[in-house]
């Protein structure tokens, strides 16, 4: 804040000298003032940034009394997040708040949702980035993109004035109707955990606490608030968990939320095993445990069991922490541990050396960012008889459905971010609204005409399938935009896709088979109009490039790279579970009154018994059932082909080699993807995805792509010896273009 008296200062002229008078004894002031500062930091000794963050840590510790320590451990309440709650000076407008202590020179904690972008920016007149959904962000398979990804909500965090983002959302895809998939990053450990590792890494490189989240099996919305979780723990370890043990291996987070829902009958947030055992022993988490918002349930058991904050509130770690930490029944030296942690993830990430500065967002360097990631994000389902790339000249375009004409969709509830000037389809409504579908203003309409000005391109909404049909019929092409609005709070009750779509898109095929359709969804659907339909670009929700993204990939000014990220199942009856658990008419809208009747919906007691699809989450239930998807794991196509040939794999390290050649007449990028199925002694009968590599290449081009097979997913958890182990025997690789396209294999010996 005192910067802008600077350029004042020396703006000053000499023939002003009264001015200039005064000036000066303004800036003596206020060099003493700075020399006053500076002297008083270097006599705290935790404020020696040359001095390691747990160093620092401890240093503060022993300055704290008992209600400084409770006054960091607990948020304080809804704030903004509730119309008439209490808002706390000194919050700036995020979910969450933690008060700092300023004689101790530790700042306020902000802490913002940014799951996709961040979110409530124009409460204050803020402009944040949307960014592709997580689940894209997964389908590009490109780490890099993922810490991009990060460093967009990084930097805008900063610019608005956080300190900490609460996103890095990383739940296993078990349910594909689960509402929040869009936040995740699908169905397989490694590639979700690698994705969402760089991300939480690209948001701390910005000097702000990362976290991950929701820990851990908050796979579905239905009854999230009370369902126990059933899993062997050898299954846990092998998916949910190694999903996140990756994450936080790359990533690095300095806070994990813990979820709702509960594990083996205990809350995620008083659960010894995951949080104690697994995250902060296992895993070596060195950050702080935060629960999720009205996510803890006690006082002794949390405080022991692993929890560190309670957010939002201070039910059980205020006064009653206080209490039993008197009591004893909460020993000093956990208190300590959980403050302790709070504080090095303060000094570890440089919030408090390198606080954040406001300022205005750069909404263009955003929405290139945002642009880029999806255009490696969008995937090619399906092009029959090459009917893409559109041309660019001439001919008449019919664009249809999914208010194509204004913007994109985006996902809903706390990953919610603000639509710059409101809802596209409704401005008048404001940026937000809990529980309604929000449009960016990015009109794939616009941006498809200026491709190609030519051509004859108009718009029909679909909300008539008749008056669709009738108006595809007269066009050479269609375009055919297909929405599923999902959100925190609420999971689909189908794969289907609603609003009747289904019928839009048989008619408008009859009508017209050169219908191209592009889906704008939070998760996997069914599409039982597939083969009458020419072709399909998965786009997911686009983000705020996602019209640009959208229209240089249907003309091919981009070569679509992306790959799914998750299992697309034909029908809903070949999922391990036909129905979502506990989905009911009573159960169906967990919380879309913003949190506050998410209990009462709920049932009391309800149960998800994971035993059933066990270990085999994904492509690996498909496989092991024997069950054709409508589309693969990994699957993606390209305008152009490519020829693998000559994999080989190191018998010592594990690592792959394989040729791969560009065949056709167009640059472009595949995903060479290397799955491993372990000696039959493992019980584990599922190839698994073990390594990948993005590679580029001319026409004509070819190129060895190296891929070292991760060792923890060659392996095993052993439950008797708590620990990995690599089972000596017979170990088939498998490479290719997608998980039901792979065509080298070759078995080697393991010792
Ligand atoms: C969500 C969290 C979110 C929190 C604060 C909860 O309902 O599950 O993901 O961070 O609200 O908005």
């Amino acid at each position: 804040m005192f910067h802008s008296s600077l350029p004042a200062r020396s703006g000053t002229s000499l023939s002003n000298s009264r001015h200039a008078g005064r000036t000066f004894l303004v800036g003596a002031a206020f060099a003493l003032l700075c020399i006053a500062v500076k002297a008083q930091k270097p006599s705290d000794p935790w404020m020696d940034t040359k001095l390691p963050a747990g160093q620092r840590a401890e240093l503060v510790l022993k300055q704290m009394t008992l209600d400084e320590k409770i006054q960091l451990v607990h948020g304080s309440g809804w704030g903004v997040l509730r119309e008439g709650a209490y808002v706390a000076p000194g919050n700036n407008g995020g979910a969450g708040f933690v008060p700092g202590i300023p004689r101790l020179h530790i700042p306020d904690i902000n802490l913002a949702d940014s799951a996709v972008g961040v979110r409530m920016a124009a409460l204050d007149s803020r402009y944040a980035t949307l960014l592709p959904s997580v689940l894209g962000l997964a389908a590009t398979w490109d780490p890099l993109a993922g810490h991009l990804y990060g460093d967009v909500i990084g930097r805008e965090l900063r610019d608005q004035g956080y300190n900490m983002s609460i996103g890095g959302g990383v739940d296993l895809m078990r349910e594909p109707r689960n509402g929040r998939n869009f936040e995740y990053a699908g169905e397989d450990p490694l590639l979700a955990g690698t994705e969402v590792g760089n991300l939480i890494a690209g948001v701390q490189s910005n000097r702000i606490i990362g976290d991950v989240k929701h820990y851990a099996f908050n796979d579905q919305e239905t009854n999230r608030n009370t369902v126990n979780v059933l899993l062997d723990r050898r299954d846990m370890r092998e998916t949910d968990l190694l999903t996140f043990q990756i994450a936080v291996a790359i990533g690095r987070p300095l806070a994990t939320m813990c979820s709702y829902n509960r594990i083996e009958g205990d809350y995620a947030c008083e659960n010894d095993y995951t949080l104690n055992k697994v995250l902060k022993g296992a895993f070596g988490f060195k950050g702080f445990v935060l629960s999720d918002w009205d996510g803890t349930h006690s006082t002794v058991k949390s405080a022991l069991n692993g929890l560190d904050m309670e957010q939002p509130s201070a039910n059980f770690f205020g006064p009653a922490l206080k209490q039993a930490v008197e009591a004893g029944t909460v020993p000093t030296p956990r208190l300590d541990d959980m403050v302790q942690r709070i504080l090095y993830s303060l000094f570890a990430s440089g919030a408090i050396d390198d606080p954040p500065a406001r300022r205005v967002v750069d909404p263009f360097r955003g929405e290139k960012d945002a642009q880029h990631i999806a255009e490696e994000a969008i995937v090619l389902l399906q092009n029959t008889h090459n009917i893409l790339p559109l041309s660019k000249n001439g001919g008449s375009i019919a664009v249809i459905g999914s208010h194509a004409d204004v913007g994109v969709l985006s996902g809903g509830g706390s990953a919610q971010v603000d639509s710059p000037g409101g809802n596209a389809i409704n401005p008048s409504e404001g940026a937000s609204p809990w529980g309604k579908p929000i449009y960016f203003p990015s009109a794939p309409l616009e941006f498809i005409r200026e491709k190609a000005p030519q051509s004859n391109i108009q718009y029909n909404s679909g909300d008539d399938i008749t008056a669709a049909a009738a108006f595809a019929a007269k066009s050479d092409t269609v375009v055919l935009f297909l929405h599923q609005w999902q959100s925190e709070g609420q999971d689909s009750p189908t794969l289907s896709l609603p609003d009747n779509q289904d019928a839009l898109v048989e008619a408008v095929a009859k009508a017209n088979p050169r219908t191209i359709v592009v889906l704008e969804n939070g998760g996997p659907v069914s599409m039982p109009w597939a083969t009458h339909v020419a072709a399909i670009l998965e786009s997911w929700y686009p983000g705020i490039g996602g019209g640009e993204a959208i229209a240089n990939i249907l003309f091919g000014d981009v070569n679509p790279s992306g790959k799914l990220p998750a299992t697309f199942a034909a029908r809903d009856a070949d999922l391990p579970y036909p129905h979502v658990p506990g989905l009911t008419e009573k159960t169906k809208n967990n919380g879309m009154n913003a949190h506050s009747d998410a209990v009462a919906e709920q049932e009391k007691n309800p149960t998800v018994d994971y035993n059933i699809q066990g270990l085999m989450v994904g492509y690996k239930w498909f496989q092991v059932e024997h069950k054709m998807p409508l589309f693969a794991f990994g699957h993606g196509l390209s305008y152009t082909t490519f020829a693998y040939s000559a994999l080989s794999v190191d018998h010592a390290t594990a690592t792959a080699t394989i040729s791969i050649q560009n065949t056709g007449k167009l640059a472009g990028t595949d995903v060479a993807q290397l799955y491993a199925t372990l000696p039959s002694a493992s019980g584990e009968p599922f190839r698994r995805l073990v390594g990948w590599q993005r590679v580029t290449l001319a026409p004509g081009e070819s190129k060895v792509v190296t891929i070292t097979a991760d060792p923890t997913l060659l392996s095993i958890f052993d439950v008797s010896t708590d620990s990995w182990e690599r089972l000596p025997g017979q170990y088939l690789f498998e490479a290719g273009t997608a998980s039901d396209d792979l065509p080298l294999h070759t078995t080697i010996t393991l010792p």
